[in-house]
């Protein structure tokens, strides 16, 4: 079984992307005999034109996962601009990729309705998703909700290149983790970066501090009876707890814990829960070396993987 998920560098890492997407990628590619876990920076050109910034964010993304845990002698870890079969086999796709199937793609009209100016780049986004998951055979793909329909458009080019060629390649699964929901921000809407309404997981304690003390709550008494379903306090403070400890949590709250102390509590388990990976992700911050090693050693393994997947399409082809 190999396992495929990628992150795009796309700037800092808050609580939704980590509960909602990190988290549960990591986890699933570390139980896979092999895996692969890379950074999409080709991908973040679609959305980013600043060379500082991508080269900066691309960096910050891959010591993120480090420092959550992905383990790099398990996973092939690489920045996917590291191997330039990724554009190479994307253009082939790309000439058996139906048009319809990338008009029905709702991210993309997500992206233009936000203002995202709308590149030839970024429609045929989803066919390099398709390369980089089809390049290296990957049967599964562990990916957040809002993805799932690119993997089923990967799925979609391969069965029509198989169909054109000869079978060529496996037809990829999204793997989509139902028990994760979405993680509101500070003012109960959908944690997003857009909406500024973010805690993030490596910033200076006292900008995680002022955003959970930030948290939007309604007007009732210190000592009042609370509502844990409707109060976001609550709501991110679950994501840390399990069954019994969010029932107990959710009793506290009933019998009036005030906002405030309320907060407090949550801040607490936030450091708590995320000490070890702020020491490491400091540590690896330190370790250029190491990091480098990482990157190279990943780049290498991919290539070695891509140029034999390469070899076979180009024969297929007719090239
Ligand atoms: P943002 O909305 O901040 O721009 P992205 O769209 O870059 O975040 O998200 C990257 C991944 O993180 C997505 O695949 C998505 O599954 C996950 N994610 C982002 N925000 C949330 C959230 N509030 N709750 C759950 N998952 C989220
Ligand atoms: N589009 C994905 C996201 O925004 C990132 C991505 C690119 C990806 N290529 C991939 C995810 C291949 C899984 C597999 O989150």
């Amino acid at each position: 079984m190999r396992i495929l998920s990628a992150i795009q560098p796309s700037g800092t890492l808050h609580l939704g992307n980590y509960f909602g997407s990190i988290k549960p990628n990591i986890e699933y590619v570390g139980k896979a005999e092999e895996s692969f876990y890379f950074v999409v920076d080709l991908h973040a050109l679609t959305t980013m034109q600043d060379a500082e910034q991508l080269r900066t964010y691309r960096r910050e993304a891959v010591l993120d996962i480090l420092a959550c845990g992905l383990d790099p002698t398990k996973a092939v870890v690489f920045y996917q601009s590291d191997v330039p079969e990724h554009t190479e086999l994307m253009w082939i796709l790309s000439t058996v990729t139906p048009m319809g199937l990338l008009e029905r793609a709702v991210s993309y009209k997500e992206k233009v309705e936000k203002g995202i100016a709308s590149s030839v780049g970024l429609f045929t986004y989803p066919v390099l998703m398709a390369a980089d998951i089809l390049l290296y055979h990957a049967d599964k793909v562990p990916v957040g909700k809002d993805q799932k329909q690119h993997v089923e458009i990967a799925r979609d080019i391969a069965i029509k290149f198989n169909n054109a060629f000869g079978d060529t390649f496996i037809l990829p699964e999204p793997e989509i983790n139902a028990a994760v929901a979405v993680v509101p921000g500070t003012d109960g809407q959908k944690m997003s970066k857009s909406y500024g309404n973010t805690i993030p997981l490596f910033a200076e304690e006292k900008v995680i501090k002022s955003a959970i003390m930030g948290i939007k709550t309604d007007s009732k008494g210190a000592t009042d009876a609370k509502d844990p379903d409707t109060c976001t306090v609550y709501q991110i403070h679950k994501l840390f707890l399990d069954a019994s400890a969010q029932k107990t949590l959710a009793e506290e709250y009933k019998n009036g814990l005030s906002y405030g102390d309320a907060k407090k509590k949550l801040l607490e388990t936030y450091l708590d829960y995320f000490s070890a990976m702020r020491a490491k992700r400091s540590e690896l911050e330190q370790n250029v070396k190491y990091v480098d090693d990482v990157l190279a050693e990943g780049a290498k393994k991919a290539s070695a993987i891509a140029k034999k997947t390469m070899e076979k399409v180009r024969h297929s082809i007719g090239l």
